[in-house]
């Protein structure tokens, strides 16, 4: 079952003296323009609604003024909103009194902005330390878990120098252990990165997605760069003007944009350098293990078509390829290592189609996808490539060969990538085979 830690729905803000009747208006379907002329309010959010899994990073991505900042402040109500529920960890954070605010926020949120204002005249150590400060943590402890976190963002031995003597680069990660030492574990990031350099950008962004993954963090990331929401590889939450466009993950939204604000936002990405071979694999067929039998084997293909399944050893590496017809004409209980090939392409689930696609031109079976260590976690036949390549919706769901079974999709990055090959229905985007 997935965790949701943040639920936001139905939330509108309005800016301006006359929300009230601003919200109004637009309940009768006024539109933004309308109730700016008839009101002077400016709608902010329109009828927002999204959720955020345990563990996950969410992006909130749209051109300038699309709302992101105004989402992300009312979640821990830096911005109150005008009407809808925004809940964490089942509380209704719109309702609390201020007390209670302030106390949740400590509790629950870390915040790193674009601009990290750190202070001039703190030291690193001292800087890092803040939160933990207001908290009222001792001295001692607070500088424990203010070095614990300048390690953890590779900043050691820098605790003692001021933001002047950092790059802007470094002055980020330490805003980000700024965030980290105070042990929130929902952070919520607006354009962190967006002051630096692309390549310290990109390297900031992979320690980040090596963080949350040590840490276990629930992330909302605002960003208007597509490519720093792919790279981060969580779900991406679309807006325009104040509302939603689309969400989803970022394959969906490549091969599936809705509506043209969509698609002038992901046609110039080129796709095979983006989307990555683990989430483009199909993870159902299972890989078959070699000492098991035809005959035990077979009943658990049910209707699945694909021509050609894995075959594993008993630590879930592939050995070999077997087809299905070499399956259905032995049914009897001898292992299937004796039918199969031996020997099998692999690519990580980690690299991108392009890399990939050389071998899978010579691999008209596909290729097994594996995890760090080796296992298997699917297979990528050169059919479901070219549909990803050809940006046609569907293309990353399964191969023609594929009967009528349904399949839940999982993704790396996701709070249930370590269950990859058992998925959990309703936690993940169901796709139809
Ligand atoms: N305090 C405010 N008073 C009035 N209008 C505001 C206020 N804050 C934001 N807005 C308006 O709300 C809308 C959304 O702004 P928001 O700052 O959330 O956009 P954004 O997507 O974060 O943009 P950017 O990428 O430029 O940071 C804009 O029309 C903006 O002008
Ligand atoms: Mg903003």
């Amino acid at each position: 079952m997935t965790n949701e830690r943040i639920r936001v729905e139905n939330v509108v803000k309005l800016f301006g003296d006359n929300a009230a009747t601003g919200l109004a208006l637009l309940t009768s379907g006024k539109g933004k323009d309308e109730i700016h002329d008839e009101t002077g309010a400016v709608l902010g959010l329109d009828n927002v609604s999204f959720s955020v899994n345990e563990g996950e990073i969410l992006v909130v991505m749209g051109l300038s003024g699309s709302g992101k900042s105004t989402m992300l402040r009312c979640i821990n109500r830096l911005i109150d909103p005008t009407s809808g529920s925004i809940k964490v960890d089942g509380t209704e954070v719109t309702t609390l009194n201020h007390r209670d605010l302030l106390e949740f926020r400590r509790a629950k949120f870390g915040m790193v902005f674009q601009h990290f204002a750190l202070f001039p005249n703190r030291t690193i150590a001292e800087n890092v330390e803040y939160g933990l400060e207001v908290q009222g943590v001792s001295r001692t402890e607070r500088r424990n878990r203010a070095l614990s976190a300048i390690e953890l963002v590779g900043l050691k031995g820098w605790d003692s120098r001021y933001p002047s003597q950092l790059s802007g680069g470094m002055q980020q990660r330490a805003g980000l252990a700024r965030a980290l030492a105070v042990d929130a574990d929902i952070l919520l990031m607006d354009e962190a990165f967006s002051a630096l350099d692309p390549l310290i950008r990109r390297e900031m962004q992979d320690e980040l997605v090596a963080l949350q993954r040590k840490m276990k963090k629930t992330i909302v990331f605002v960003s208007h760069d597509l490519d720093e929401a792919i790279h981060l590889g969580g779900r991406i939450v679309l807006m325009k003007d104040g509302r939603i466009v689309q969400q989803g993950y970022p394959e969906e939204i490549l091969t599936n944009p809705q509506g043209d604000y969509v698609r002038r936002f992901v046609e110039n990405i080129d796709v095979s350098s983006v989307i990555t071979l683990g989430r483009l694999a199909l993870r159902d067929p299972p890989g078959l293990l070699r000492s098991a039998s035809a005959r035990d084997v077979f009943p658990q293909l049910g209707n699945r078509k694909t021509d050609i399944y894995i075959v594993t050893c008993d630590r879930n590496m592939p050995v070999g390829r077997i087809t299905r017809d070499a399956l259905a004409g032995s049914s009897d209980g001898a292992p299937i290592d004796r039918l199969m090939q031996s020997g099998v392409a692999t690519a990580k689930a980690s690299d991108v189609l392009k890399t990939a696609l050389p071998r899978l031109a010579s691999e008209p079976g596909g290729i097994a996808i594996v995890d760090d260590d080796g296992r298997y976690v699917g297979i990528v036949t050169q059919a479901m490539a070219l549909r990803a390549l050809a940006g046609t919706a569907g293309a990353i769901d399964t191969p023609d060969e594929s009967g009528d079974a349904s399949w839940t999709g999982q993704f790396p990055n996701s709070p249930s990538t370590d269950t990859a090959t058992t998925p959990s229905p309703g936690s993940q985007p169901t796709f139809r085979m």
